[in-house]
């Protein structure tokens, strides 16, 4: 048997991490959750109407796709794409909120909430709660409302009711805490679809089985599109830790693969400047769980920044902590001006708007892949799409556009560098007028004239 099937033990715990750290009143709530979960998941007609819906209604398998044009730019390693940016509304997301919905559906519950930071989850889980004809109530962070607009009205469209969090920092972590309240409130007739491999058992391995069909699919396509069932690495963004969970259990048992997880290394090292929970974290209890979490001495949660919504959470999935102490999987971060370079980066090569998330994983690939040799296969989980994310694509780049000092990371150089080595770029700057607007422009980032445009 695989070490994945018996993780985490009978308690819910991954080693020193996981468990259930919740009040008395979720106690029963969280025990139906996990008798239902092992009852349902092992049934024949649960599990083939959840691969139907995944294959017939969302879109599985997303393919796995050669970067050609990425590789030849980055000069390296032969660099593929696991499109989940290509599932139904975007996002490795529905894998999981599906899966929860049919669960809650099997339940006898009519009623789903569900947290979000960048939206997605949030439109993941309005869309299986209209497809399965549920109720439906999103909290996500005033401050993320206002960042994922686009995704608020998407989720409105889709009947959820969306609810603005205004207490604490106003992003994912206060949205979770109003989710934990309104399913305590309603437990009776309400499923709470958490949408990471976060919060107390069963969540974490429940989150994880539903999405492992990501990193599953990819050793089949594998196989065929690079003549090897086994990447020499395999990486993916890091927030809670769902997308990189999917993609990484498939390969867990396979030692020659390297792992790498890539975390939101914000604007800086400071405390409260970044989302990298294992550069500055400490070893806490948060929302149900025994994780690392960003927290000040005195225990208190701290205040995290990110670019992408998604990763500004303070804590990371347990299982991943203990993947981390077993070095099984390596984490690294990336700024916030790495992950933008790298958004640049793929919509010059591929034609492709990665979500800002997927950014960081892409931004890690950009560093990795000139080092190593042709013949070494890296394998990146596209976690989702950009739409989501072009606003703030654009408002960065006029806010830092003509910051040739650059902030944090390195400001505006990465994002500018990336599309101004592209051949694209170079030939888009060569037939620009050479008038003194044109002139000026040309330092700046090829969206940036086009924002101003
Ligand atoms: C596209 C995308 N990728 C990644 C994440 C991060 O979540 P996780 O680490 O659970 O995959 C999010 C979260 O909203 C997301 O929307």
């Amino acid at each position: 048997m695989s070490r994945v099937q018996l993780r985490p033990d009978p308690t819910g715990h991954f080693g020193a991490y996981g468990g259930r750290f919740v009040p008395e009143t979720l106690m029963a709530p969280l025990d139906e959750l996990a008798r239902a979960y092992d009852r349902f998941s092992r049934k024949r007609p649960f599990r083939n109407r959840l691969r139907a819906l995944l294959s017939d209604y969302a879109g599985r398998p997303t393919p796995v796709y050669f970067a050609e044009r990425l590789t030849e730019h980055l000069g390296g390693a032969r660099i593929f794409l696991k499109r989940e940016d290509l599932l139904h509304t975007g996002a490795h997301k529905l894998n999981n909120a599906i899966g929860q919905a049919l669960l809650a559906q099997a339940m006898g519950k009519q009623r789903v909430i569900a947290e979000t930071g960048a939206g997605q989850h949030g439109v993941a889980s309005a869309t299986a709660a209209a497809l399965l004809g549920l109720e439906c109530c999103i909290y996500m962070g005033k401050e993320d409302t206002v960042r994922q607009h686009l995704n608020v009205q998407r989720m409105k469209l889709l009947g959820a009711e969306v609810v603005a969090v205004e207490t604490g920092s106003q992003t994912l972590k206060d949205a979770v805490n109003e989710s934990l309240r309104d399913w305590v409130t309603n437990v009776r007739d309400t499923h709470y679809i958490l949408g990471s491999v976060l919060g107390p058992d069963p969540y974490p391995r429940m989150v994880r089985d539903f999405h492992r069909v990501i990193g599953d699919e990819a050793k089949r396509q594998l196989k065929r599109a690079a003549k090897t069932p086994l990447p020499d690495i395999a990486i993916a963004c890091v927030g809670g830790g769902s997308n990189a969970i999917g993609l990484f259990t498939a390969f867990l048992d396979d030692r020659k693969v390297r792992l790498i997880g890539v975390e939101a290394g914000g604007r800086g090292d400071g405390l409260g400047e970044h989302a990298a929970r294992f550069s500055g974290g400490s070893l806490g209890v948060l929302h149900g769980t025994r994780t690392y979490i960003l927290q000040d001495d005195d225990g208190q949660i701290a205040s995290t920044h990110s670019v992408s919504a998604g990763l500004d959470y303070p804590a990371i999935g347990p299982e991943h902590a203990l993947l981390r102490d077993e070095k099984r999987i390596e984490y690294v971060k990336a700024t916030d001006a790495e992950a933008i370079a790298a958004f640049h980066m793929l919509a010059a090569t591929e034609g492709i708007l990665p979500a800002l998330e997927s950014s960081h994983a892409l931004a890690h690939v950009s560093k990795i892949a000139p080092q190593l040799p042709r013949k070494h296969v890296i394998l990146v989980n596209l976690s989702g799409r950009g739409d989501k994310d072009v606003e703030s694509v654009l408002k960065w780049d006029q806010e830092h556009g003509d910051d040739s000092s650059g902030t944090g990371g390195g400001g505006a150089e990465p994002a500018a560098a990336a599309v101004a080595e592209h051949p694209a770029a170079r030939k888009w700057r060569s037939r620009a007028p050479q008038s003194e607007s044109s002139e000026s422009s040309r330092d700046q980032p090829k969206t940036t004239k086009g924002a101003e445009a």
